[in-house]
């Protein structure tokens, strides 16, 4: 199948190079053309595992190509995906000025029939947006070309995009066009083998599953965090009580460890766009407010514990800070708790040397007139004269280092462990201060 994609961030790019591994022609369209530039060379702007081998294997097999040629894009495709940001406006909705930019443009442009299919998170009601700005464009220019409009929203993760779209646990495809439901069929039947992934629904029922589903995974997130605070002022253990919960199936292990807060491009967004929408539509999501509240305040819970330990006298230390993205297997820092850990730092007066395995660039970019701040290319380096530690990505690679390294090389020997990778009692017997979330007695 020809398939043109509009937009070649995370969601765009995979789903261009997986549909084009599946041997179909792929178009990818992004209007910034400097990102094109890189990804015709075969150079991949985002870290995601996989990713750039299977990119420059497709290029080379002429399934995959780039441009920042609008019309080119819209001339290609049977299928035009778009999958362009929907960051939160100001007041928490979703910006939608990119996805409707991407239908005026297919309105003006389009010659023949066409499926548009928009794999963007969108609030309810943005795909009956999409499909009027098209219609009434067609009608402008004279025309009447049919085209199928088709919601079909993403649940890949970063750090495992490949795989998560190679083997989707559900395949959500809204329509009310039986031609739209056939193309899709076609198109996903590669991923569809094992047995019948394809849950078919209506537009408004599709948009509305992929925030169902991300608000979901948030409320887990923020639930347990508010649980590790209660147990840390209870002097509980929240790592055995975490145990105790997941062996229940109905709660189960998955997404249920406490932390410093959900961060990413995603979660964050789409909590805000659901609350706004709900709002709009006379209604108070106080669940799901809550849930944000929650996160905010955790985003904070290092800072609170650093500060209480070193009384509120800050000025002049210098941290190490190990973990920048939002979390492990991506470089991706939007969002992410690192940052306001840092800013809070910063504010404060104190330095931080971070380090990242995949991230570094990205925070050179985002924290670029930062003088307070040191991006180390190495993870011991940013123990360096360093009055602690703060851990705050669970990368693989911090979760067994060299403590007795550490404990010499810090004035003082003290983890503030905000993904709870340590053991409290090694640490305490390696003459650590320990804290970490929801651990009991780290809160006083
Ligand atoms: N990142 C994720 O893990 C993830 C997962 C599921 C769903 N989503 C959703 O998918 C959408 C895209 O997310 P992302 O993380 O890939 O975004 P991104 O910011 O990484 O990429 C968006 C791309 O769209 C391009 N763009 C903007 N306007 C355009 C236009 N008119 N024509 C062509 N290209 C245009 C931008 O230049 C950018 O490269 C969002 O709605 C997001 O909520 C993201």
């Amino acid at each position: 199948m020809k398939l043109s994609i509009f937009g070649t961030g995370y969601v765009g790019l995979v789903t261009g190079t997986c549909f084009a591994e599946m041997g179909n022609e792929v178009l990818c369209i992004d209007i910034d053309a400097e990102k094109v530039a890189r990804l015709q060379s075969g150079e991949v702007p985002i870290f995601e595992p996989g990713l750039e081998e299977m990119v420059e294997s497709n290029i080379r097999l002429g399934h995959l190509s780039f441009t920042s040629d609008i019309a080119a894009g819209v001339a290609h495709g049977e299928v035009l995906f778009i999958a362009v940001g929907t960051p939160a406006d100001e007041d928490g909705s979703a910006d939608l000025q990119y996805v409707l930019s991407v239908a005026r443009s297919i309105g003006e442009l389009m010659e023949h029939e066409v499926v548009v299919v928009d794999k963007s998170t969108v609030p309810v009601g943005t795909a009956d947006l999409v499909q009027q700005t098209i219609t009434e464009t067609l009608s402008g220019r004279g025309v009447n070309i049919p085209f199928h409009m088709v919601s079909n929203p993403e649940f890949l993760k970063e750090g495992a995009a490949i795989s998560d779209f190679m083997k989707p646990d559900r395949i959500v495809i809204g329509t009310s066009s039986e031609h739209g439901m056939r193309m899709m069929e076609q198109l996903y039947a590669p991923f569809n083998r094992n047995h019948d992934k394809i849950v078919p629904m209506d537009l408004r029922s599709a948009e509305l599953t992929k925030y169902a589903a991300n608000v979901m995974l948030a409320t887990k997130i923020s639930l347990m965090n508010e649980l590790a605070n209660v147990s840390d002022r209870l002097g509980a253990d929240i790592e055995a009580v975490r145990r105790g919960i997941g062996m229940d199936p109905r709660i189960g292990y998955h997404f249920i460890y406490p932390g410093t807060g959900y961060g990413g491009s995603c979660f964050p967004k789409d909590v805000k766009a659901l609350i706004h929408t709900a709002q709009q539509a006379g209604y108070e999501a106080k669940l799901v407010s809550s849930v944000e509240a929650v996160n905010a305040a955790q985003k904070r819970i290092l800072f609170d514990k650093l500060s209480h330990h070193f009384n509120h006298q800050i000025a002049g230390l210098t941290f190490a800070l190990w973990g920048l993205a939002f979390k492990p297997n991506t470089d991706d820092m939007r969002e992410a708790p690192s940052r306001t850990l840092i800013d809070l730092l910063i504010e404060a007066g104190a330095k931080v040397r971070a380090y990242d395995p995949e991230a570094r660039s990205e925070a050179r970019r985002v924290y670029a007139d930062e003088a307070g701040l040191t991006i180390c290319d190495d993870r011991n380096e940013t123990l360096r004269n360093a009055d602690g530690l703060l851990v705050v990505t669970e990368w693989n690679e911090f979760r067994s280092p060299d403590f007795q390294h550490i404990r010499e090389v810090l004035n003082t020997p003290v983890i503030f462990d905000g993904r709870n990778l340590y053991d409290p009692e090694t640490l305490g017997q390696l003459g650590f201060t320990h804290y970490a979330i929801g651990r009991g007695s780290s809160h006083h």
